[in-house]
């Protein structure tokens, strides 16, 4: 069988499939103790005094909004190179998402360029930790408090990273994380709200339930987006492995960024300010050769992938908003040239020294 080395992959042990049969056979699977923990031991890892999960990282950062009240006729700065969901977000309660370009060594909104971005209108900022890089977040902060606007970290691709000692999601008013199978923690599938707003807080609770405060009184429109309670036992579980893993991912990074230091690659950077978590080990090459490499790359059995190939201001979805071609002229760039490679907890030394073996192989022959 050809040997495949897949871009993510989830690890899971006894304890994983131990605590999913001890939910089922307590026959309590929603709106239950394992949620209520999983939210405060994962508030309390960030550094928040809350945690509000529910059932995507999509739902954490629409529910975020709509509990700091963002709506019509309200604008909101984000990032164009990102996942879809982080300005989707913005467009979802209603709200115009205004883009400004990112820097081109981090891959995360360039700070400087922010300010120039405000109106009237501005009501916040959603930061994204790229590939699990945190942002530079005193600028950002900086510029919120000159403006009274909000700050949400999209740290879905972030758990356990750091920003001057502090760890992500507790820096701005709320942070918000996905569990995704890909993530560097899964549980299946959902997301989590973390802050330490207490109003924040109780909003979002009520919108992601119905808007209900005790059995059938409900005080305001919501949803049910419940993070059930096998997902949240899964947490439990993988949140004490979490700083295991981000060691095993950065280590890996290191060796990658030794082996390949000669390479025509232009390799992640890791600021002062931050603790990298490498979720995706990304880098950078001569748009011209990057398609055949990845080719080359799957060829072989590396599972290589861009992240992300298309910027969100030109997605088909984005269509109505009209932008040109131009307009983002860093994001457009570095979308033509990234391409990421394995980096997670299940590789083994030999699969590391495979991807090393082959990225050399044909960044050499090229
Ligand atoms: C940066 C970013 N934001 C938001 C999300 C949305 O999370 P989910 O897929 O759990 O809805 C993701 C994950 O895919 C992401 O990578």
């Amino acid at each position: 069988m050809k040997r495949v080395i897949p871009i993510a992959k989830p690890v899971f042990d006894r304890e994983e499939f131990k605590t999913v049969r001890e939910v089922l056979e307590s026959g309590w699977l929603m709106n239950g103790p394992k949620v209520r923990e999983f939210e405060e031991k994962f508030a309390s890892y960030c550094g928040a005094k809350f945690g509000v999960a529910v059932n995507s990282g999509t739902s954490a950062l629409h529910i975020a909004l709509l509990a700091l009240g963002i709506g019509p006729g309200d604008e909101v700065i984000t990032t164009p190179f990102s996942f879809i969901a982080s300005a989707d977000c913005i467009r979802l309660v209603g709200a115009k998402p205004v883009f400004v370009d990112i820097d081109s060594s981090t891959y995360n909104l360039d700070v400087e360029k922010i300010e120039d971005a405000v109106s009237d209108r501005t009501k916040g900022i959603v930061v994204v930790h790229l590939y699990g890089l945190s942002v530079d977040m005193d600028p950002v902060l900086e510029i919120a408090e000159k403006y009274g606007l909000f700050v949400v970290e999209d740290a879905a691709q972030a758990h356990g990273g750091e920003y001057k000692g502090r760890k992500v999601g507790s820096i701005g008013h709320v942070g918000c994380f996905s569990f995704w199978p890909t993530k560097n923690i899964t549980t299946g599938g959902g997301g989590i709200i973390v802050t330490s707003d207490d109003e924040v807080a109780e909003r979002a609770r009520l919108l992601r339930f119905n808007g209900e405060v005790r059995d059938y009184r409900h005080v305001l429109l919501g949803y049910n987006l419940l993070m059930p309670e096998i997902q949240a036992a899964i947490g439990l579980v993988q949140l004490k492995k979490l700083d295991g893993f981000v060691e095993k991912r950065r280590k890996i990074a290191k060796f990658y960024n030794e082996e390949f230091a000669d390479l025509d690659l232009v390799l992640p950077f890791e600021p002062e300010y931050a603790k990298h978590v490498y979720h995706l080990y990304t880098v950078r090459v001569d748009a011209k050769k990057r398609n055949y490499i990845l080719e080359d790359l799957n060829k072989e059995g590396v599972q290589a992938k861009v992240y992300y190939p298309i910027p969100i201001p030109f997605q088909p979805s984005y269509r109505e908003f009209g932008f040109v071609e131009g307009s983002f002229p860093v994001a457009e760039k570095v979308a033509k040239e990234v391409f990421s490679l394995p980096v997670h907890p299940a590789l083994s030394e030999e699969d590391v020294n495979y991807v090393v073996e082959k990225v050399k192989d044909i960044l050499k022959q090229l």
